[in-house]
């Protein structure tokens, strides 16, 4: 059978779902251990039986709704290759625009460009990363900037080890270090970073009605759920962050686009004016950035 009969088959096994052609054409490039540009290029080569069977039994958990990330082991975020499994949250492109703000955040603020080389007179960066996950955004931070460190925290030590799969498969263990952690009780009093992320849950266990299906079945609650409002780790979050003296230039976070008012409310509680809120792509709430002002 060659690669355009198969992506065919595939498509009608999943009977036209949403989103049937990528997840054919991504699982396929995935089997054959080529880019998905390959099968386009490549549509009437034809393909071992064996390597069609495996094609149409991970095709079978999609179908059952087990996400294409965990099947696969591996998701892309921000240009690089994770290892995931359902010990993590699966990493979502609207959480890229984190990293994105933070690289630009460091070159505007300190007049440095990104980069991939170590420059020894340059300035180092220090960055605190509460709820790692997989270790994408600490990781997509290190990899971008030479100069930077991190310290990636998580509740969960399914997570940590996750993370450190990530870590070393990066070659950055040197300059990301991973802690299990309650938010931030690993932090010193008094410890400086210039930069704060997180991604922390943030669905509330009563407002959860629209949760994905799917997501709610097979990925860790402890990486979806925080409270009745969505708002508790958030809120502890602050809370530790001005009890512990952590200073920080910039504090960077996503949450849902449901609970603008409620985050609006807790950013003047804490932060006073210092906050703004920033959309997603899709032109949704997603991000709070508090900067500091003396
Ligand atoms: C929404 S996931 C985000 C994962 C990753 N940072 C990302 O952006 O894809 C939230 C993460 O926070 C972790 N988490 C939940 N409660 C926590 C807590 N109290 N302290 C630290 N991490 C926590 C979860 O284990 C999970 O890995």
């Amino acid at each position: 059978m060659t690669i355009r009969d198969l992506i065919k088959r595939g498509y009608e096994f999943l009977e036209g779902a949403e989103s049937a052609v990528l997840n054919c054409e991504v699982v396929l490039a995935n089997v054959l251990g080529v880019e998905k540009e390959y099968l386009i290029a490549h549509s009437e080569e034809e393909v071992e039986e064996g390597l069609a069977d495996l094609f149409m039994a991970y095709l079978k958990k999609v179908k059952s709704g087990e996400p294409v990330a965990y099947i696969l082991k591996e998701k892309d975020f921000y240009g690089l290759s994770f290892f995931v499994d359902n010990r993590v949250l699966v990493p979502r492109p609207e959480t890229e625009q984190l990293v994105e703000t933070v690289l630009s955040f460091l070159e505007e603020k300190y007049g440095v460009k990104r980069s991939r080389e170590f420059e020894s007179d340059a300035e180092k960066f220090r960055i605190l990363d509460v709820g790692t996950g997989s270790g994408n955004i600490a990781i997509s931070l290190a990899t971008n900037f030479q100069n930077l460190e991190a310290v990636a925290l998580d509740v969960s030590d399914d997570a940590i080890e996750v993370a450190r799969v990530n870590v070393n498969q990066h070659g950055v263990e040197d300059r990301v270090e991973l802690y299990q952690s309650d938010l931030l009780d690993a932090i010193e009093d008094g410890e400086n970073f210039h930069v704060i992320v997180a991604n922390l849950p943030y669905i509330g266990t009563k407002t959860n009605s629209d949760v994905d299906e799917n997501v709610e079945k097979h990925e860790p609650a402890s990486a979806l759920f925080a409270g009745e409002d969505g708002l508790d780790l958030y809120l502890k979050m602050f809370k530790q962050i001005q009890e512990k003296n952590v200073s920080y230039d910039l504090i960077v976070g996503e949450f849902g686009s449901m609970q603008r008012e409620d985050m609006e409310a807790l950013l003047t509680d804490f932060f006073g004016q210092n906050w703004r809120i920033e959309k997603d792509l899709a032109g949704l709430d997603r991000m709070f950035v508090v900067e500091y002002k003396s």
